[in-house]
Parts: C-alpha cells; sequence; structure tokens
C-alpha cells in the first residue's frame, strides 16, 4: 500500500559547483526554477504531504515555496543526501510510500514518479536508474552476485572502484522506498566514505541486507532524469528543452525558421499555420492565433496575438493584446496594457502603453502613446507623444476616429481629440481640439531677409 503518500524533495544543497551566489534549486531552466520544475511534476499525485529539505540559503528558498503546499525542513550542516532525508523523519507516518527526489533534477515525468511509486508499493525499494553514456559523477549501480542481476548498491562516484566506473548504469536520485523500513534504515547511515558524507544511496546496500526488496526501473528518456550540477550541464538541459518544446510545437504544424534557436519560457499556444522566425524569446502566457508571422528576434511576454497578425524583427511586447491582421515592428515596444484592435500599425520606434487602438490606426514611426484611447482610422504622425505625466499624476489623452496628428506633436494629457479632427505638425496641444476643426499651435514662419551664413574665417 502506497498510502499514505510522502514526498521529500532534497533542496539543501549549495550546489558548489555552480560557482553562484544563487542556491542551485533557484536557478532558473526555461523561466522556472528547478525546484519549481520538480514540485509540478508531482503535484498530480496529490500526495499526503510534501516536504522541501532546505538549508543553504534556506529562506530563499522557503520563500519560493511559500503558498505551494509544501513544508519546508532546515537542514543545518547539509552533511549529505542521507542527512537530508533523516531530517525528515520525525514528519513522516509510520505506513505508506515515501518518495525521495532531488531537486536537482527538473525534468522528471509525473508519470515516471508515479511508476517509481508503484512499483514500491510500500513494500519494495524502488529506484530509478538510467543508461548513461558518460556516467561520470554518478552513482553506479552495482548488480550481480549470488542473486544474477539482481541490484546490490550503489556506488558514488568518487567511492568507485576502476571496474565500478566502468558501469554505465547510473542512479537518478529519485527513489520510493516503504516509509517505516526507511524511518529506521535512513537513522542508521553513516559517513564513512570518500566524501566524509551521508550517502542516502548506502540505503540500497541496506535493504538487500534488511530483505527488503530492491527493484531498479531503468528510465527510457535521459533528459528527463539529467541532473544539474554546473552552469555547463544546466545549459545543456535547457537546450534539450527548448528542443523538446520545439518538436512540440513542429509536431503540431508550427513552422520554425530553426527548432535549435527557439525559447520558450511559459506556455505557447499557436493556431493553425504560425511561422516563427529564428530567435525569439516567449516568456509567460503566450497565444498566437491562425497564421500568425513572428519575425526574427522577438520578445514576447504574456501576449495574445490575433490571426493573421505579423509581428516583425525585433519587436518586444509584454502584456499586450494584438488584433487581427495588425502589423507591428520592425523595432517596436509595447508594455502593458497596449490593446491593438484588428488592422492596426505600429512601426519601428514606436513605444504603446496603457493604450487602446480601435481598427485601422497607424502609428508608423518614432512616437509614444501612454494612457490613451485612440479611434479607429487615426493617423498618428512620426514623432509624435502624449505628454501622460505632469510630474506627479497620469492622465489619459482620447482620440476619435479618423483624426489626423501631424508629425512632432505633443498632445498635453488630459485632453480630447474630437472625431475627424486634425492636429498640424508642430503642435503642443493642452487644451481639446472639437471634431472636425484643425488645430495648430505653432509660431508663424519668417522668412528673413538680408540674412546670410556665417563663413569659416581663414587661417
Ligand atoms: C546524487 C546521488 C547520486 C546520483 C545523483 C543523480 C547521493 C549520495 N548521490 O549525487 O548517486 O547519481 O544524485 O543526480 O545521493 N542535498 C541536500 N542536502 C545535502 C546534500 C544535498 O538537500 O546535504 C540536495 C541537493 O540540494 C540536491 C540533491 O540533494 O538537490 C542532490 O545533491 P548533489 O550534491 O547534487 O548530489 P550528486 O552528487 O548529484
Ligand atoms: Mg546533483
Amino acid at each position: 500500500m502506497n498510502s499514505p503518500l510522502s514526498i521529500v524533495i532534497m533542496a539543501a544543497g549549495r550546489g558548489t559547483r555552480m560557482k553562484s551566489e544563487r542556491p542551485k534549486v533557484l536557478h532558473p531552466l526555461a523561466g522556472r526554477s528547478l525546484l519549481d520544475h520538480v514540485r509540478n511534476a508531482v503535484a498530480p499525485l496529490a500526495a499526503d504531504r510534501v516536504l522541501v529539505i532546505v538549508g543553504h540559503k534556506a529562506e530563499r528558498v522557503e520563500a519560493s515555496v511559500e503558498d505551494s503546499g509544501a513544508r519546508c525542513i532546515v537542514q543545518a550542516p547539509q552533511l549529505g543526501t542521507g542527512h537530508a532525508v533523516q531530517q525528515a523523519v520525525p514528519q513522516l507516518p509510520d505506513a505508506g510510500t515515501t518518495l525521495i527526489l532531488n531537486g536537482d533534477v527538473p525534468l522528471i515525468a509525473t508519470d515516471t514518479a508515479r511508476a517509481l511509486v508503484d512499483a514500491c508499493g510500500g513494500r519494495a525499494l524502488a529506484l530509478l536508474t538510467v543508461l548513461l553514456d558518460d556516467p561520470t559523477g554518478y552513482g553506479r549501480v552495482v548488480r550481480g552476485g549470488d542473486s544474477g542481476d539482481a541490484v546490490k548498491a550503489i556506488v558514488e562516484h568518487k567511492d568507485a572502484t576502476e571496474a565500478q566506473r566502468a558501469i554505465r548504469e547510473g542512479y537518478t536520485g529519485m527513489m520510493a522506498a516503504p516509509t517505516a523500513w526507511l524511518k529506521r534504515a535512513v537513522m542508521a547511515i553513516d559517513n564513512r566514505n570518500a566524501q566524509q558524507e551521508y550517502y542516502l544511496t548506502d540505503l540500497v546496500a541496506m535493504a538487500v541486507r534488511d530483505g527488503v526488496p530492491v527493484v531498479a526501473t531503468q528510465a527510457h528518456d535521459e533528459t528527463e532524469v539529467l541532473g544539474v550540477n554546473s552552469p555547463m550541464e544546466l545549459a545543456r538541459l535547457e537546450r534539450r528543452f527548448q528542443r523538446r518544446e520545439a518538436e512540440r510545437l513542429m509536431q503540431a504544424g508550427v513552422r520554425l525558421a530553426d527548432p535549435d534557436r527557439l525559447d520558450v519560457r511559459g506556455t505557447l499556444d499557436c493556431g493553425a499555420d504560425v511561422s516563427i522566425d529564428v530567435g525569439c524569446v516567449f516568456e509567460g502566457r503566450v497565444t498566437l492565433g491562425d497564421g500568425v508571422t513572428i519575425g526574427a528576434h522577438c520578445v514576447i511576454r504574456n501576449a495574445k496575438i490575433e490571426a493573421g497578425a505579423v509581428i516583425q524583427p525585433f519587436t518586444l511586447m509584454d502584456e499586450a493584446v494584438i488584433g487581427p491582421g495588425a502589423i507591428v515592428g520592425p523595432f517596436s515596444r509595447l508594455r502593458p496594457g497596449a490593446v491593438l484592435g484588428a488592422d492596426v500599425h505600429i512601426g519601428n520606434f514606436v513605444e504603446v502603453k496603457n493604450s487602446t487602438l480601435g481598427k485601422g490606426a497607424k502609428a508608423n514611426h518614432l512616437a509614444y502613446l501612454g494612457d490613451a484611447t485612440v479611434g479607429e482610422r487615426v493617423n498618428y504622425g512620426a514623432g509624435s507623444i502624449t505628454a501622460n505625466y505632469d510630474g506627479a499624476n497620469k492622465h489619459r489623452t482620447t482620440i476619435g476616429n479618423d483624426v489626423h496628428i501631424g508629425s512632432n506633436s505633443v498632445l498635453v494629457a488630459p485632453v480630447a481629440i474630437g472625431d475627424g479632427a486634425t492636429v498640424g505638425g508642430g503642435s503642443t496641444i493642452a487644451q481639446d481640439v472639437p471634431a472636425g476643426k484643425l488645430a495648430v499651435t505653432r509660431a508663424k514662419q519668417v522668412v528673413v531677409e538680408g540674412w546670410t551664413r556665417p563663413k569659416k574665417k581663414a587661417k
């Protein structure tokens, strides 16, 4: 019986090989911490308790799991994985199954964790192992002896003999054990080994000795069980994760210019006939409608882009909604609250923040729209801005339908421009403009008679 099910996630280690101030389990992979990945993977198992062992920079790790329902247990000092699980013993019940995971093995799949719990069944020690081309650093799974192919022990890399180092089957850092036995056995682990650490992996030889059956399941997908111990390993795993994401998208019909030059740090949902050029980063929740085209090197965060919109290269957007058929970029910046209607055009070096643009409105060059409500078919000239901030408060600008704002205008908010009005280029508009009228504030041009251009003096 697996019930009650307890889960222990070990996350106290310093992660020396990362050479970083940040605790290893808080380093991000695909925009989420390693620990978050592990927690999310086991969440569907609906365990009776989830215990996270924290130690190095404990407060930071604890803060990251706040509100998750997991309980943190401090391990100080950190004397090894066996010592980590010893700290959890007082919080474990006397029955059921305990699933133990490494906080630095992030891409473990829910099904794999569930299968391991089932293999334990509250009576056997179930281990997840993997065949590796290069098992350097991994605990080696030692099989054989009297019992044929049965697992006898796990020997850590640093303690392994030459012959043992030749073993390619490595321990993944994930096991499920009968809780009552685990509680007794883990307390008996000592630190007589090359690293003078309490190795959790010593449990295997203890189970053999105690007559607890040991079952080892081999993981089929190496990506799922790779650990992160160094920046190199982190980057390698990130690329594997991204490759998997790219393949998932391509299988759904998305055309990627290069699956190796895509980064998804969140969820990306795509309709039919979406194409994405190289070097794009998608963060948070992004939805791309049918036929959307994303140019090279765009960064798109928490955005909804509707059918047929074209996002040209080097566009940056955050919390924006792009209407169907809109054209944005190159070099546009859409900040939170930018809501573009159908067929809107936003061109190069245009910044839009907390503003709504009606169908067919255009701001094609070098402009700023902040806290504005812009009507349909408006033409917002090059170099024009909404002066939305008076030094203390933000104010709104309202622009009606079919308005033409000439180049280099300053609209001093709060101000309203009526339907069909025109603002002459170079105007500073601080008062409302009535519908259908022309407002111009620039000084009259004078032609200065008799003026001559200065000449360079001879040396
Ligand atoms: C561990 C296993 C090794 C396995 C490998 C797979 C042991 C002794 N070795 O080695 O057999 O092949 O994982 O990735 O278990 N931690 C604590 N407290 C500590 C020490 C570590 O909570 O005192 C945590 C770390 O934060 C980390 C995890 O335990 O999340 C694993 O520790 P790490 O030092 O990375 O062990 P490995 O050398 O990778
Ligand atoms: Mg490790």
